[in-house]
């Protein structure tokens, strides 16, 4: 019985090696940490039960039938994050340099059905060179089995991925096809083809870092939602993450308890809007005054930075924030903006997380860069986005409300369930300036003194709609508010309407404009 115990014993160990320690070692010397130490790091101490610990591929071609190791280069289980269910898979980059086998994929697959029937979150940690290419189809396979999953789970439980080395060709359309994507600069990055196959194709020079790497996809193609310097930040973003959303969608996000101190004016928001109004100021410091003490934890934040996403907390209660961004371009929606603000609300109404938007918009962006790339279909996703999302939303407007970007922004007509405006609000077709050249073009051309002409007809338009109250009147705005207002208005609206209950009409699934 001892040597049975033994047995064990040694293949335990064994398992714990994954590819050997001269690997574990140059996996280090990469400035990586292992998939095992990724997963202790993650996970609550000693929360981490593994799955299939001892499972091996079934190939025999190419000498894999000379090469085993338990575990099959990735590492799977449950464990929690502040106590809370949690589904890992931690791809183990010292076997077969974490590549994906049709055993490797089986057991990913059976961690998220698991995560599925028990409706927990799952994580990946990636780190691998694709598609385990002595097994041919039957890794394809494999991955095609966990995209379906991701598919079938998206908007019933979280699903987030961690690039932590390489992770190119087919590899990329799970992250994809998750919530989040999170990235370490320098030691990860993601594309469909790498830099070979470009420099053959389209003849451009590029390195990995630039083609794929974290910076890129933050900035450039809007991939990666968060960028870190290195793998322990990145993993304490992930637990950060969590603390603000739900574990699937039939649960409220956590709330932390919240005793108010009776201070919750914030006079100095009066003080961050300019005198003159198109003078920027910075939403997120407007956003750090009305949310609870240093909870705001932006999302996105290299990419379309004219729009700020992110959640936070406010009397407790968890919320995600949609904010214009008068600091980047005046605020403007332009393509990047809306997809970005679009997948946000998304998220947000797949997990029952209530929206706060703060609108000071300018309009949509002109221009044949934005019209030949699509403005028309890709504003509509964010204007989709709002309309169909039955969280609580609540809008303040704090400065412009200008044209289609006034209905798009979480209007009262879009369903929103109540909306302020600042005094300094100015809801209107467009800015003053513009309407009084269109609108009394002929009556300033016709004048004597066509500039003072000009200048009354503006000084009439902004009179009559740079303000908030014409909206007011007719109840699109149900109150206009002092800023130093606002945190404690918010905090009593969202508690009105946490047990707000709305359903859509039933359809098989809507058709957003992708
Ligand atoms: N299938 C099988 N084995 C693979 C593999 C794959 N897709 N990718 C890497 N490996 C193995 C290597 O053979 C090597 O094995 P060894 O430790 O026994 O020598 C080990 O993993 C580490 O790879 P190595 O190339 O030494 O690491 P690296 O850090 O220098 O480079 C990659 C990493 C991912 C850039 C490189 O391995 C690569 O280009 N892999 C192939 C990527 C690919 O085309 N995948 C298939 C399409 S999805």
């Amino acid at each position: 019985n001892l040597d049975k115990l033994e047995l064990l014993n040694r293949k335990n160990q064994e398992a714990l090696l994954g590819g050997g320690e001269k690997r574990i070692e140059s996996q280090h010397k990469k400035g990586k940490l292992t998939a095992r130490e990724r997963v202790e790091l993650l996970l609550d101490e000693g929360s981490f039960e593994e799955i299939g610990k001892f499972v091996m591929h079934r190939s025999k071609d190419f000498g894999l039938d000379k090469e085993y190791y338990l575990g099959d280069g990735v590492i799977t289980g449950y464990g929690t994050i502040s106590g809370r269910l949690i589904y890992v898979f931690a791809q183990d980059f010292t076997v077969f340099g974490g590549s994906l086998s049709e055993t490797y994929a089986e057991k990913i697959c059976k961690i998220m059905d698991m995560a599925m029937q028990n409706g927990a979150p799952v994580i990946g940690l990636n780190d691998s060179g694709g598609a385990r290419i002595q097994e041919g189809v039957n890794s394809l396979a494999g991955y095609a089995d966990i995209f379906y999953r991701n598919t079938l789970a998206s908007g019933v439980i979280p699903q987030i991925s961690a690039i932590m080395g390489p992770c190119a060709g087919g590899a990329v359309y799970s992250p994809a096809l998750t919530d989040y994507v999170f990235m370490v600069e320098n030691t990860s990055y993601m594309f469909v083809t790498g830099p070979n196959v470009v420099k053959t194709v389209t003849h451009e020079d590029v390195s990995s870092e630039e083609l794929g790497g974290a910076m890129t996809h933050a900035s450039k193609s809007g991939v990666t939602q968060f960028v870190a310097t290195n793998e322990i930040e990145c993993i304490r973003n992930i637990q950060k993450l969590f603390s603000y959303i739900p574990s699937n969608c039939e649960e409220q996000a956590p709330f932390v308890s919240y005793e108010s101190n009776g201070q919750e004016k914030r006079p100095d928001l009066l003080k961050l809007m300019p005198e003159n109004p198109n003078q920027p100021y910075d939403m997120r410091e407007v956003i750090e005054q009305l949310v609870d003490d240093g909870s705001f934890f932006e999302v996105h934040k290299y990419f379309a930075e004219n729009i700020v996403v992110g959640f936070a907390r406010i009397g407790g209660r968890s919320i995600g924030i949609v904010g214009n961004q008068p600091a980047v371009m005046a605020g403007v929606l332009d393509i990047n903006a809306s997809l970005k603000g679009a997948r946000f609300v998304r998220f947000c109404d797949c997990f029952n997380i209530p929206l706060l938007v703060l609108e000071d918009v300018p309009g949509f962006l002109p221009g044949t860069d934005q019209e030949w790339n699509g403005i028309i279909s890709h504003g509509a996703k964010l204007l989709y986005a709002f309309c169909e999302a039955t969280v609580p939303r609540i809008t303040v407007i704090t400065r412009k409300a200008y044209g289609g970007a006034y209905c798009v922004m979480n209007s009262k007509h879009i369903g929103a369930d109540m909306n302020y405006a600042w005094t300094s609000a100015e809801i209107a077709v467009m800015g003053a300036a513009g309407a009084a050249e269109i609108i009394f073009r002929k009556e300033i051309a016709e004048a004597e003194d066509s500039v003072a002409e000009l200048k009354n007809k503006v000084d009439e338009y902004t009179e009559k709609f740079a303000n908030p109250y014409k909206a007011a009147h007719r109840g699109y705005i149900d109150e206009v508010i002092y800023p130093e207002d606002t945190r404690e208005k918010l905090i009593k609206s969202f508690k009105m309407l946490e047990n707000k209950a709305k359903t859509l009409p039933r359809k098989k699934h809507g058709n957003i404009p992708l």
